[in-house]
């Protein structure tokens, strides 16, 4: 049922903050901001030496994200590939490593034939999965529920933001573990998770209108380039695919300080550029490569916040100005945005949205 939404993934669009407080429930405690150890289950995070995390398409960018996180807070080391290259690399593995597997549906064959490599290398394996009876969840030690409910759409959207918030409790159950993080900051920390649904339905119901007409016009274009650092880098991968995924526009996502090192030779008034740029430590040198991107008449589709927005001079396409938030919550936060985008360009492109040609919910072949 889209309930009074025209696609699925519309209604599961606005149900992130709804489902994002299930999540937090289940993982945090709400009340005096801390995290209990507990959550981690099987996978003993204060002995690992390293974490190895595999995944396929957006599951694997939430797990990038994670990796910021686990290797930030807690101070493990991850590696981190995608389910295709990781079942087949001969990754040297030992047993004081474990491994986390990220899956929607949890039965991605890539993804269950990673899970199984490690396996037999006599890991610990964890699962990070929305349904709950999946094949990768029954063949995992510790199985972490992203509480998200049915994902209908083909374009993962609220089982993304689901996956970062379970991954972020995980880091920094991981962090309290190993003694990486003070009581003072897994409090600050759980703090900025617990503002989450409210801020989301703010920044929901404030850009829908402003990202309408901004898709409008993106639908005008044949290519698209996506601009970000730090955890903004691995959200920069994702607005590319959920834009090409149900628009069919050509989309690259970059690592903003990657533009020199060849994509900025495709910049011109034809491909517009999209920055994802929080007021954060990064901001300045984003801003930077946004300088080299306007001094070559491209066209800059600014997602920033209110610091961030009257920081930067540059004449931009549009700037969607978000709320200023903390570090740990920005890449769900700035999720809305980069969702809506992409859906409603594809809306009005007249694609078939919840069901994009040649593309499966559940990819159980290779
Ligand atoms: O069910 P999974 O999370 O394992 O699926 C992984 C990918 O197939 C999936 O995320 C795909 O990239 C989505 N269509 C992205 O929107």
């Amino acid at each position: 049922d889209k309930g009074n939404h025209r696609h699925f993934m519309e209604k599961e669009i606005y149900e992130q903050p709804e489902v994002i407080s299930h999540a937090l429930a289940h993982y945090v405690d709400l009340g005096d901001h801390t995290v209990e150890t507990s959550i981690c289950g099987a996978i003993d995070f204060a002995s690992l030496r390293s974490l190895a995390i595999s995944a396929c398409g957006t599951a694997y960018l939430s797990g990038l994200i994670g990796k910021y996180w686990f290797e930030r807070y807690a101070r493990l080391p991850v590696e981190i590939d995608v389910a295709s290259e990781f079942r087949y690399r001969e990754i040297p593995l030992a047993k004081d490593q474990a491994a986390l597997f990220i899956s929607q549906s949890g039965e991605t064959a890539d993804t269950l034939a990673s899970l199984r490599y490690c396996q037999e290398a006599g890991l610990k394996i964890g699962a990070v999965v929305n349904v709950k009876e999946s094949t990768i969840a029954r063949e995992s030690d510790a199985v972490f529920p992203i509480l998200a409910g049915p994902e209908i759409g083909v374009a993962s959207t609220k089982a993304f933001t689901c996956q970062l918030t379970v991954l972020a409790s995980l880091a920094i159950a991981a962090g309290k573990l190993r003694g990486t993080i003070s009581s003072d900051e897994e409090k600050q920390l759980v703090r900025s998770l617990s503002e989450m649904p409210r801020l989301m339905s703010g920044v929901l119901n404030a850009i829908e209108p402003k990202i309408e007409a901004l898709s409008r016009e993106l639908s005008k274009y044949k290519d698209v380039l996506y601009l970000g650092r730090g955890t903004s880098y691995p959200l920069a991968l994702e607005g590319a695919l959920k834009l090409k995924e149900i628009s069919y526009i050509h989309a690259e996502g970059y690592a903003a300080g990657e533009l020199k090192h060849g994509p900025i030779a495709l910049i011109d008034e034809n491909m517009p550029v999209i920055v994802i740029a929080p007021f954060d430590r990064f901001f300045e040198k984003t801003v930077s490569n946004m300088q080299e991107v306007a001094a070559r008449g491209g066209k800059i589709i600014f997602i920033t916040d209110g610091k961030g927005a009257a920081a930067s001079k540059l004449p931009t396409m549009e700037t969607i100005t978000l709320p200023n938030v903390a570090e740990i919550i920005a890449p769900m936060v700035y999720s809305l945005p980069i969702q809506l985008l992409a859906y409603h360009t594809a809306v009005f492109m007249g694609t078939d949205v919840d069901q994009p040609r040649n593309l499966a919910k559940s990819v159980t072949v290779e």
